[in-house]
């Protein structure tokens, strides 16, 4: 793979990171007995579809701009995308979110079963665990290092992350949400396991406090403009990209602000992001590329 020609989003890109989580899943599937064939299925039926895979092209992204072999971090990549697959699963339940479709299709209670989706929810969400100490493999990391990684993911998936923003984003009275709650509730929801999918090659590279810094702040950044642009696009229509019309009301900018507003917002944070890489040169390419299109997306 030629690192300086493969943009960020190129179907090279894509289809590294589709295959390595296929071969996975058929190698992990080999190592279990056959009577938890449908809890794979619901994994796989989730995992497959119209995803982005935002978080794992990121990680692909920031490696490649501390010069690491974006190879070598796909199993941490792709175990950012067990979580972030896990995390709308569990979104989707009738208890949370109440959706019908994700990724163009059913969503996995409405395919499953709730007590299936609920369990292929928990199995993404261990296993991708198991899938960081496949970092070992490529005889590249100490273990120190594969270590940092787990810490950044249970930090920033648990309590102090994704899952405590859902908690707030489920039990909040959204008629009185106040922009600093919103903005709370999306860094936490949205922005943890985008800042995550960046800081990860930060434990697997020799680098310094300012760097890990410069991939911080760009982080935050493209993690609550990601977030600005979905309530932008849900705000410009009612049929969500591949998840429908939302059922429940949801703390969003569009409470507060008017879509101009929120244009001009998510035109600073990408500004801020790719001013925050700036100073680290040509390498940065791609992660300045995700960031235009978070600024841009239509889907
Ligand atoms: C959807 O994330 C949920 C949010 C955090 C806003 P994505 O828009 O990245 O979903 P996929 O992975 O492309 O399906
Ligand atoms: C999903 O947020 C974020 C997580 C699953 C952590 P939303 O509920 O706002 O996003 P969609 O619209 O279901 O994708
Ligand atoms: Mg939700
Ligand atoms: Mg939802």
């Amino acid at each position: 793979m030629g690192n300086s020609v493969t943009t960020a989003f190129s179907e090279s890109r894509i289809k590294l990171v589709n295959d390595y989580l296929e071969s996975n899943l058929l190698r992990f599937e080999k190592s279990c007995s056959q009577r938890f064939e449908p809890l794979i299925e619901a994994m796989r039926y989730s995992l497959e579809g119209a995803g982005k895979r935002l978080r794992p092209i990121l990680c692909l992204s920031a490696a490649e701009a501390l010069g690491l072999d974006p190879r070598t971090v796909l199993p941490a990549a792709c175990a950012m995308e067990y979580i972030h697959t896990y995390s709308l699963v569990h979104d989707d339940l009738p208890a949370l979110d109440d959706d019908d479709t994700r990724r163009g299709k059913p969503s996995s209670h409405k395919r499953f079963g709730e007590a299936v989706a609920i369990l292929a929810g928990d199995a993404l969400l261990t296993e991708a665990f198991g899938q960081v100490l496949l970092l070992r493999e490529s005889g590249r990391f100490q273990p120190a290092q594969i270590l940092g990684v787990m810490d950044l993911l249970s930090h920033h998936a648990g309590v102090r992350g994704m899952v405590g923003g859902q908690l707030l984003d489920v039990t909040i009275d959204t008629s009185e949400a106040s922009l600093p709650e919103i903005e709370f509730i999306h860094i936490h929801k949205t922005g943890a396991l985008i800042l995550a999918s960046v800081l990860i090659p930060t434990k697997l590279a020799p680098i310094d406090e300012e760097k890990i810094q410069c991939f911080r702040r760009y982080g935050e950044a493209i993690g609550l403009a990601f977030q600005i642009s979905d309530d932008l696009l849900d705000s410009e229509t009612n049929f969500r990209y591949s998840r429908g019309p939302r059922k429940k009301p949801k703390p969003c900018y569009t409470q507060i602000m008017s879509p101009s507003e929120m244009k001009q917002k998510l035109n600073l944070l990408t500004d801020h992001a790719i001013k925050s890489i700036s100073s680290m040169g040509d390498k940065t390419q791609n992660l300045v590329d995700i960031a235009e299109f978070i600024r841009s997306r239509k889907a």
